[in-house]
């Protein structure tokens, strides 16, 4: 089966996606690292995303590996996801890694976290959880992990959240039967329990919804 967790940066999905596969033994699958890598080849080649993404060979795991290269940190970098976010709004990029995602995603039990993986990844996926909280949290949060300026931080950020937000292709946007989780208050034992409920009532056939 499949769990969906989407929402904008910093809102806690890839901490949570990783210790919710953890819990229920299922495949972590970090849609935005593929973003991440198809921005970082063409940064690197001078080349157009589109052109590039389908005849990239992305490797997800521990190490995530672009054409057999270890690009964990790279990817990470402020131009990289600033990058990522204005290739992501082109559909040509996004019908190329959205084929990769639904071969990955076809055999096995998966947390799937991204953007668009409720909406369009992954429509029939058993769970979805939308996950939020507010933008100070969010930069607080994002710049705590990268040891970088909340300032900066939340500027990058809210330039971001209004490109996922309102590109034309796949915007960031809640599944209307997600079950829409505001993180502001919540620790991450908490949150992590809901999504692991969650998931034990898709598994029974049950609506994810409340
Ligand atoms: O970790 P963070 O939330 O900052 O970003 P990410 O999940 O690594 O995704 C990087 C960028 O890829 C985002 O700003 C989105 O524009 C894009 N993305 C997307 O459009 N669809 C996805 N399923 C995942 C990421």
């Amino acid at each position: 089966m499949v769990i969906a967790i989407d929402g904008p940066a910093g809102a806690g999905k890839s901490t949570v996606a990783r210790a919710v596969a953890r819990a229920l033994g299922f495949t972590y699958l970090d849609s935005g690292a593929m973003y991440r890598c198809v921005a970082l080849a063409a940064l690197e080649r001078a080349a157009e995303p589109a052109a590039l993404a389908p005849g990239l060979a992305i490797s997800l795991g521990d190490r995530v590996l672009l054409d057999g290269r270890d690009v964990t940190e790279a990817i990470r970098a402020p131009e990289v996801s600033e990058a990522a976010s204005r290739a992501a709004a082109d559909p040509d990029v996004r019908r190329a890694l959205v084929v990769k995602q639904r071969e990955l995603l076809a055999g096995g039990d998966w947390v799937a976290e991204g953007r668009d993986i409720g909406t369009v990844v992954a429509p029939d996926a058993a769970v979805k959880v939308f996950l939020t909280a507010d933008p100070a949290e969010r930069a607080r949060r994002r710049a705590a992990e990268l040891g970088a300026d909340v300032g900066v931080v939340a500027a990058e950020q809210s330039i971001r959240d209004a490109r996922d937000a309102t590109r034309e292709h796949s915007p960031l946007e809640s599944a209307p039967e997600a079950t829409v989780l505001d993180t502001t208050g919540m620790s991450l034992e908490d949150v992590v329990g809901h999504v692991v409920a969650l998931a034990g009532r898709g598994r029974a056939g049950e609506p994810s919804a409340p």
